[in-house]
């Protein structure tokens, strides 16, 4: 006999280490833009991938088994809850989302009459999980699942401004023919409309690019700067306009997230987090550099901010503060 299988799938697992081990809720296109990304980075030892629509994530599923021999070596199974043994993390990308013409804040009803029949399922599942959030409007269902699951503060993080922090990065550095990763800047606040840029903070190298702020900035110059931020804001639009969704940026975001998480980094990401007290905000979760570790969120940043910028940021507070008030928990 030329071959005796001995192992199941999972003794492919390594064994020198606790296998990390992720669930990902929703197989749609930001679903498996994480999957894929997270496999292809060799995120983690066991994925699980979990949808009520069963053919779509059988089909999903064995699309990303056939890569297998092209990466290293990752257990892609499909699944309930119940079959979750244990995870790490748990990536949630359910519910609605955003047709042509919604905001992200509009998805808000539809997405919390889901969350309260999924967020108890994944809480008797998945107990020692960190959850990261990632369905929209991510701030607010970050703070529903704070409410409904009753874990931790730092156990529950929103994808938030990761994804427009990146945005905001690319198109700076495009424009300044420089490499993203040497440039240095922050959208914060509200994952939406609302979103605040920290020009008083952009910087190459140390040097900042507004000196104290905008303010600083030449009429001409701060004209460019706002149509680059009009960009980023308005990103998504643009996108789901030409192909229906976004998906790869954020899937390549939220494996960001999970590395930072699992691999233990202290990496500062501009997550959403419940805030209390930073800024005179309290009983909000929204985005602020963040330092992410294997314990979740450690600690938040009390960034100094301009008047305006903090003006911004008092009002994407004001606008989750609202939306939090109209809900039905
Ligand atoms: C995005 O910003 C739609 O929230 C999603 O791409």
């Amino acid at each position: 006999k030329l071959f005796t299988p001995q192992q199941t799938a999972d003794g492919a697992l390594l064994s020198h280490r606790r296998p990390l081990k992720g669930v990902i809720i929703g197989a749609g296109q930001v679903g498996m833009a994480c999957a894929y990304s997270m496999l292809i980075q060799n995120t983690l030892d066991d994925m699980l991938l979990v949808d009520i629509n069963q053919e779509k994530l059988q089909g999903e599923v064995m699309d990303l088994l056939h890569g297998l021999p092209f990466v290293e070596p990752t257990a892609v199974r499909a699944g309930t809850l119940a079959e979750s043994r244990d995870p790490d993390v748990v990536v949630i990308t359910a519910g609605a989302k955003q047709k042509q013409g919604e905001t992200r804040l509009d998805l808000v009803h539809r997405n919390v009459e889901i969350f309260k029949k999924l967020i108890p399922e994944v809480i008797e599942h998945c107990p020692n999980a960190i959850v990261i959030l990632v369905t929209n409007p991510v701030d607010i269902m970050t703070y529903v699942t704070l409410k409904l699951s009753g874990l931790p503060n730092n156990q529950v993080i929103g994808s938030g401004t990761v994804l427009d922090t990146a945005r905001f990065r690319y198109l700076l550095a495009d424009k300044l023919h420089l490499d993203p990763r040497s440039l240095h800047a922050y959208i914060i606040g509200e994952h939406g409309d609302s979103e605040v840029p920290v020009w008083s903070k952009v910087n190459i190298a140390g040097m900042n690019l507004c000196g104290t702020g905008i303010e600083d900035c030449l009429e001409q110059e701060a004209d460019k700067l706002n149509e680059i931020f009009h960009q980023v804001k308005n990103a998504a639009y643009e996108v789901i306009e030409r192909k229906g969704a976004t998906s790869y940026a954020i899937g390549l975001g939220v494996t960001q997230i999970v590395k930072a998480l699992l691999r233990n980094q202290n990496r500062v990401l501009t997550v959403s987090t419940l805030i209390n007290g930073i800024h005179g905000i309290n009983d909000i979760c929204l985005s602020l550099p963040a330092v992410v570790n294997r314990q979740g969120v450690t600690q938040i940043l009390n960034l100094s901010l301009t008047e305006n910028e903090e003006k911004m940021l008092q009002n994407s507070a004001r606008v989750m503060g609202e939306t939090i008030a109209s809900l039905n928990l």
